[in-house]
C-alpha cells in the first residue's frame, strides 16, 4: 500500500483487542505480581487501581486524542495538532522511547519462549539452587537468548508486514481470548491448590503497613507502564481509530482490561507461591527462577500436570509479551514509512534488523560483553533505566502540559465524540487533569527517581 493512504481497524473490537494487547503484557504477568509481592500486596493493589484512574486513564485518553486527531505516526501527530511547532519533538521522543524499549523487551519475550521449550523438553526440574543456576546460565549464554530472540522479532516482523488489519488486528483478535482462557484456566487451577486461600488474602487483604511513599511512586510508574503510555504506541494505535470510537469508552475498557489481566496474573501467582510455602517478594526472578520451582512443587504429585500448568504459564507470557512487542515495532515502522516516504515493508524491515542488533547487545551485555555497561549497569538495566524511568516521565509530563495549556481547548474537545450532554463535564475534568494532577504527580515521581526529593 502506498503511505499516503491510511488505514483504520476494521472493527471496535479489534481496535480495543489490538490496543489492549499493546497494554497487556510482561508489564501485567511478571512485573505486577512481584511489584505487589515487595509492595504489601492488597494495599499495592489498591493504590494501583487509584493510580490507574486518577492518572493512567487521561494519560491514555490524551494520547488518544492527539493520535486520533492526526491519523499519522506519533511524530507526525504531535506535529499536526502543534501545528508544527518545537512541540513535534515530544512525539519524536515517544517514537525513540518505542524504539529503545523494541529491542530488550524482544530479549525477554524471548526468554518467555525458551521456558515454554525447556518445559516441553522436561529440563525445569531440580532444586530451588538449580532454578537459579538455570536462569543465570541461560541468560548469559551467547547463542540461546539470541536465537530466541530472533526468532519473536521474525514473527513480529511477519505480523506487521501484513499490515495494520490483516497483520496487528487479526491476530490481536486470535491472541487476546487465548490469552484470557489460559489465564482463567490457570486460575482456577491455582486456586484449588491446597493453602490457595492464603495467597488469595494476599491479594485482597490489605496490610496497609507496608505502604511508604516508595509505594505510591512504585504503583505509579507500574500504571504508565502498564498502560504503554508515553511510549508512542497508545498514540500510534489511535491513530487507527474511526472518527465514531468514543475515546473515553475504549480507554475505560482498556485499562479495565489491563488491571484484570493483572489480577488474573496475581490469582495465579500468589496461591501457587502460598501454597508451598515461598513468598512471593523475589523481584523481577519472581517468574524466571521462583515460579518454575513453585509449580513443580505445587504439582508434585501430579507431574503432568505441572507441565502442563507450567507450559500454559510461559505460554500465555510470550502471547503477552509478543502482541506488546507488536505493538512497539509498529511505533517505529509507521514513523518511518510515513516520514521517509517508503513502503511499509521496508520500515518494517529497518525496525526488525535495528532491533536485532540493540536486543543481541543488551542481551550479550548480561554475559560474555559483560564489559558493555554504564555507570556499572549493564546495557540491558541502562535501557530499561533510561526509557522507563528518564524518556517516559519526560514524555509524559510534557504530553500533559501540551494538552492542558498549549493545544486550543476546542481542538481538544473536538475529540470527545458521542458523549452528548455529559461531554463538557467529562472535558472539565481531563482538562483539569492535564493541568494540574498529572504534571505534579509525574513530577513527584521522576524527582524522586533521581533521588532529588
Ligand atoms: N504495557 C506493556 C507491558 O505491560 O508489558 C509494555 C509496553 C508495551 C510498554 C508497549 C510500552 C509500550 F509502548
Amino acid at each position: 500500500m502506498s503511505n499516503t493512504e491510511r488505514v483504520n481497524f476494521g472493527s471496535k473490537l479489534g481496535a480495543i483487542l489490538a490496543t489492549a494487547g499493546s497494554a497487556v503484557g510482561l508489564g501485567n504477568v511478571w512485573r505486577f505480581p512481584y511489584m505487589a509481592g515487595e509492595n504489601g500486596g492488597a494495599a499495592f493493589i489498591l493504590i494501583y487501581f487509584g493510580c490507574v484512574l486518577i492518572l493512567g486513564l487521561p494519560c491514555m485518553l490524551g494520547e488518544f486524542i492527539i493520535g486520533r486527531h492526526g491519523a499519522s505516526n506519533t511524530y507526525r501527530a504531535y506535529s499536526k495538532i502543534s501545528g508544527g511547532s518545537s512541540w513535534k519533538y515530544i512525539g519524536f521522543l515517544g517514537v525513540l522511547t518505542g524504539f529503545l524499549i523494541t529491542g530488550y523487551y524482544a530479549v525477554v519475550a524471548g526468554w518467555c519462549l525458551q521456558y515454554v521449550f525447556a518445559t516441553i523438553t522436561g529440563q525445569l526440574h531440580g532444586d530451588p539452587q538449580y532454578f537459579a543456576d538455570y536462569f543465570s546460565n541461560f541468560s548469559m549464554d551467547p547463542f540461546m537468548p539470541l536465537f530466541w530472540t530472533l526468532v519473536v522479532i521474525i514473527v513480529t516482523h511477519v505480523v506487521i508486514i501484513n499490515g495494520v488489519r490483516g497483520g496487528i488486528e487479526k491476530i490481536s483478535k486470535m491472541l487476546m481470548p487465548t490469552l484470557f482462557i489460559l489465564l482463567v484456566m490457570m486460575v482456577v487451577a491455582a486456586c484449588l491448590l491446597p493453602n490457595a486461600s492464603k495467597g488469595i488474602a494476599f491479594l485482597f487483604v490489605p496490610d496497609w503497613g507496608k505502604v511508604t511513599s516508595d509505594v505510591f511512586l512504585g504503583a505509579l510508574g507500574q500504571s504508565f507502564y502498564s498502560l504503554s503510555i508515553a511510549m508512542g504506541c497508545i498514540c500510534t494505535f489511535a491513530s487507527y481509530f474511526s472518527r465514531q470510537t468514543n475515546l473515553i469508552k475504549s480507554a475505560l475498557q482498556i485499562s479495565a482490561l489491563d488491571s484484570l489481566v493483572a489480577i488474573l496474573a496475581g490469582l495465579v501467582i500468589f496461591p501457587a507461591a502460598f501454597s508451598v510455602g515461598v513468598q512471593p517478594n523475589s523481584g523481577a526472578s519472581l517468574v524466571f527462577i521462583t515460579l518454575p520451582n513453585v509449580f513443580q512443587q505445587a504439582f508434585g504429585n501430579q507431574p503432568l500436570i505441572g507441565v502442563i500448568v507450567s507450559l500454559m504459564f510461559y505460554g500465555l507470557l510470550s502471547l503477552a509479551a509478543l502482541t506488546s512487542l507488536i505493538s512497539l515495532h509498529e511505533v517505529s515502522t509507521a514513523f518511518l514509512y510515513e516520514e521517509l516516504h517508503i513502503s511499509r515493508k521496508k520500515g518494517a524491515l529497518i525496525v526488525t534488523i535495528s532491533t536485532l542488533v540493540i536486543g543481541s547487545i543488551c542481551s550479550l551485555s548480561l554475559g560474555n560483553w559483560s564489559g558493555l555497561s554504564f555507570f556499572g549497569k549493564p546495557l540491558f538495566e541502562v535501557f530499561d533505566f533510561v526509557t522507563g524511568q528518564i524518556f517516559l516521565p519526560i514524555g509524559g509530563f510534557l504530553t500533559c502540559i501540551f494538552l492542558g495549556w498549549i493545544v486550543p481547548k476546542q481542538v481538544v474537545k473536538d475529540e470527545f465524540t458521542n458523549w452528548g450532554t455529559l461531554k463538557g463535564t467529562f472535558f472539565n475534568f481531563f482538562l483539569f487533569t492535564m493541568r494540574f494532577v498529572c504534571p505534579v504527580c509525574i513530577l513527584v515521581i521522576f524527582l524522586h527517581q533521581l533521588g532529588v526529593i
